[in-house]
């Protein structure tokens, strides 16, 4: 059993890592050669992925070195390999994990080759570690977020090993560049262009199973994403968890708005998205670069969390109510036409009936467009953790106040689209009537229409007919 090979190989630079682990794909893909023999056909992974949009990108990571050693992807957990790419910012993503690993057991009972790999963020918490050496013996790979460019070098060591495979990195400030990926859609993609975060929102967990901040180098960013467009895609997703900070470390540093107007430079590439602002740095350069964008997508997540400055201050989110309402009318008088979403907690430690007519008030003003809703969550380790939980009963009354709110905003705000023909980019097939294809608006709102196939990755005028809360059904123009 590896416990933690962080020493050895820290020091190397970002190229001769890559090389490293080039190396390493060809030695797993010999024995996956191996084992395609013994099987008579090429054998089978499958990637779960839990949580946010740094997950998913993450997964593509994964994806893209299972392919190239010689693995057939699949969706079906009944594969050769699966692996699950966790997420622990709640406890019930914890409790889906444990939930769906029992039933993996019993498939891998069934097919003496299927190998099961756990990583991500919820791999970062000791006390998941001891539990799953405790009472999940039969995974074979364990690792973290911090050393996901080794997957490769751990999938040769899975190979070689008859027993569980732990390795896991407190922190690192290595960023490993091009290595394989494989794109979930190949219109649009998601881009890293930080890791990790600094805030420490007393109520959050990501910054101690992400580590520190970290911004990617511009040149590279780019690099990838001319890359993605020779390759066909046409809409992108900047992601970090605080992209308003992005640059800061950087040896050269640069903000978040001065790489916006370089990645706007980019031939061919239609559409900009990125995730998330946090209010406490959203800077009027950055607003100035929106408005005056061709593709930057008309549309801001701007994580509230809190409408009660007593609770913003104990989540340490260092914004008051009155500073998060000017921001969002200074954004709505610039860029009339941009779509806010939010997310916002109910039942953060000491909060009262009080403190949630607060935010209702604040979800009332800025009318938000979309709002996600969540119930706190208790995460061992962090600040709020230590502090007086709130009684469930009064979390759910809070709870169910608010959402009524949330969706009758939001419900108003979309039907002002009513009969208007925007443009959409048709991201695939409607899941529940294949007669439809499904498009997403530049400012988020999805319309599902009538349409061939072969729109699917076009960006194209749609009529918008009839409002149903929260998409359009529209039709070609
Ligand atoms: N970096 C992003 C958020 C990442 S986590 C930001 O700051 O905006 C996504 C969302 O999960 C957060 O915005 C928050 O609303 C929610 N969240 C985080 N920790 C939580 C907890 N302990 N309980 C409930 N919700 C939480
Ligand atoms: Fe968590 Fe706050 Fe960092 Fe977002 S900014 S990831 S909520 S600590
Ligand atoms: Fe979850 Fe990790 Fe994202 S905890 S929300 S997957 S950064």
């Amino acid at each position: 059993m590896i416990q933690n090979s962080q020493q050895i190989t820290e020091k190397m630079n970002s190229a001769e890592e890559t090389k490293r682990q080039l190396a390493f794909m060809e030695r797993a893909g010999d024995y996956v050669e191996k084992l395609a023999k013994e099987l008579g056909r090429r054998p089978t992974c499958c990637v779960t992925t839990f949580g946010c949009q740094m997950n998913a990108r993450d997964s593509e990571k994964l994806s893209g070195i299972l392919e190239k050693v010689g693995y057939e992807l699949t969706d079906d957990e009944d594969a050769d390999f699966v692996i699950y790419n966790t997420c622990t910012v709640r406890d019930n993503a914890n409790q889906r994990v444990y939930g769906r690993l029992g039933h993996l057991n019993s498939l891998k009972k069934k097919n003496p080759h299927k190998k099961i790999a756990l990583c991500g963020c919820m791999m970062q918490e000791p006390s998941v570690i001891e539990k799953i050496k405790k009472s999940y013996r039969f995974v074979d790979l364990i690792f973290g977020t911090h050393n996901i460019y080794k997957f490769a070098e751990l999938l040769t060591a899975m190979f070689e090993s008859d027993s569980m495979i732990i390795d896991i990195w407190q922190d690192t400030d290595q960023i490993v560049e091009d290595l394989p990926v494989e794109r979930k859609y190949p219109f649009k993609s998601g881009i890293n262009i930080m890791f990790g975060c600094n805030n420490f929102c007393s109520y959050c967990i990501v910054p101690y199973v992400r580590g520190r901040e970290r911004s990617r180098n511009p040149k590279d960013i780019i690099k990838e994403i001319e890359a993605l467009v020779a390759d066909g895609v046409v809409e992108i997703m900047l992601l970090g968890q605080n992209v308003n900070s992005y640059g800061k470390n950087l040896e050269e540093p640069m903000t978040f708005a001065q790489l916006l107007r370089e990645v706007e430079k980019i031939e061919g590439l239609e559409r900009i998205r990125f995730m998330t602002s946090h209010p406490k740095d959203l800077s009027d350069e950055l607003i100035q670069v929106m408005k005056e964008s061709k593709k930057i997508c008309r549309h801001l997540h701007l994580p509230l969390q809190s409408g009660s400055t007593r609770i913003l201050e104990k989540m340490n989110r260092r914004y008051t109510k009155e500073q998060y309402l000017a921001l969002a009318e200074k954004i709505r008088r610039e860029i009339p036409d941009i779509a806010i979403t939010t997310d916002i907690i109910v039942g953060f430690p000491g909060e009262t009936p009080e403190d949630v007519d607060e935010t209702i008030d604040v979800v009332k003003r800025v009318q938000y467009d979309n709002a996600f809703t969540f119930i706190y969550s208790k995460r061992t380790g962090t600040p709020a953790a230590a502090m007086e939980q709130v009684p469930e009963e009064t979390v759910k009354e809070g709870f169910d106040r608010l959402l009524k709110v949330v969706q009758d905003t939001a419900r108003e705000r979309v039907e002002l689209l009513q009969g208007q023909t925007l443009e959409a980019l048709v991201e695939g097939v409607n899941e529940q009537d294949d007669s439809l294809l499904t498009g997403r608006l530049s400012n988020n709102t999805i319309v599902h229409f009538k349409g061939e196939k072969e729109l699917i990755g076009k960006i194209i005028p749609v009529y918008l007919k009839e409002c149903h809360g929260f998409y359009y059904l529209g039709e070609l123009v």
